[in-house]
């Protein structure tokens, strides 16, 4: 049996992704063209623990579409793992009379919801969004492409020095689990060599690859590396590379949280409020313990329980461009 709705809140949470703020923008604006009062949980679930409920008007999402970062903040909650944190987080949306909420964020995110929605009768629909993109159930994260240009942009302007100086660049990207990032940018910047941890990474191998490329007259050569590859973070790679190749001079480049932050690109901000109107039309229609993404270009929901469950796959053909052209 539908509900009826009247309130609905929106939170992120987890790492910040550029395209939160234009979610966020579309689910506030859909909200009230639905007739419904959209409230902002500031802080994510930290802040549902606290009751920092607020409500939203249309005025106060103006031009936030551009913004990177959240105008609800974001936090990691250690609390609303515990018992004692979701019943308060409970009470406080009950007291708040909050009939369903729409939760941005990644995998942490949708293994809270998931739990929190099986216990207390409130209706969760998740959103996508982590610049790492290994979120199952959407071929695309909000926050991914705009990261990936941040880094195709900033390693454009490295190869200039490497090729300069005749020099080897192992530059580390964001990655704690996955190689989504180094795998699409590595082969946006034409990199040697993009190591990731859904692979074996071999030194030797990548020795010889790069000492054929010097045979071969390349002047500069860069490597893309995911900070959770087996090998090591940047350092310790070139430290191991180090140690067989003369030919280069060795640098080392960590591009670091800049690649979270900026303006969300074109696609991002699309995504966003497609999946952002998606995730209220969802909500209305009595959807719950759902999350909603793209496929094939097409908006489809996958239960939370997949989601968090499946590990999404990495396309190991885009990882063998990268060989062939190197
Ligand atoms: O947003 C995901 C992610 O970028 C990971 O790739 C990275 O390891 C992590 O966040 C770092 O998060 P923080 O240092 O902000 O806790």
């Amino acid at each position: 049996m539908k509900r009826k709705f009247n309130k609905i809140a929106v939170f992120t949470s987890g790492g910040d992704a550029p395209g939160m703020n234009a979610c966020v923008r579309a689910v506030v604006r859909y909200g009230i063209r639905q007739n419904l009062k959209v409230y902002g949980i500031i802080n994510g679930y930290e802040g549902m623990i606290n009751g920092e409920i607020v409500e939203i008007e249309s005025h106060e999402v103006g031009n936030i579409i551009r913004l990177g970062g959240t105008i609800i903040k974001s936090a990691r909650s250690k609390e609303f793992r515990t018992e004692k944190g979701m019943k308060a987080a409970f009470n406080n949306l009950k007291n708040a009379k909050i009939d369903g909420v729409v939760a941005i964020g990644g995998d942490g995110t949708f293994k809270g919801a998931n739990e929190f929605s099986n216990k207390f009768n409130i209706p969760f629909i998740g959103v996508p969004a982590t610049i790492d993109n290994d979120i199952f159930g959407s071929d695309f994260a909000i926050g991914y492409d705009s990261a990936i240009n941040t880094v195709v942009h900033a390693v454009d302007k490295i190869r200039d020095t490497a090729e300069a100086h005749n020099r080897l660049f192992i530059v580390e990207v964001m990655g704690r689990d996955a190689g989504f990032i180094a795998l699409r940018s590595g082969i946006a910047v034409g990199a040697e060599a993009v190591l990731i941890p859904e692979m074996d990474t071999h030194i030797d191998s990548l020795v010889s690859l790069l000492e054929k490329g010097w045979k071969r007259k390349k002047s500069g050569c860069v490597v893309i590396v995911a900070e959770g590859d087996e090998a090591g973070g940047a350092f310790e790679i070139a430290n191991k590379v180090g140690q067989s190749i003369t030919d280069y001079e060795i640098r080392v480049s960590i591009l670091g949280h800049m690649q979270r932050g900026g303006s969300p690109s074109c696609m991002d901000r699309v995504l966003a409020t497609r999946l952002g109107v998606a995730a209220v039309e969802a909500l209305i229609k009595g959807k719950s313990s759902q999350m909603v993404g793209v496929i094939n270009n097409a908006v489809r929901f996958t239960p939370f329980e997949r989601s968090v469950k499946h590990h999404k796959t990495l396309n190991k053909d885009l990882l063998k461009l990268t060989q062939i052209l190197s």
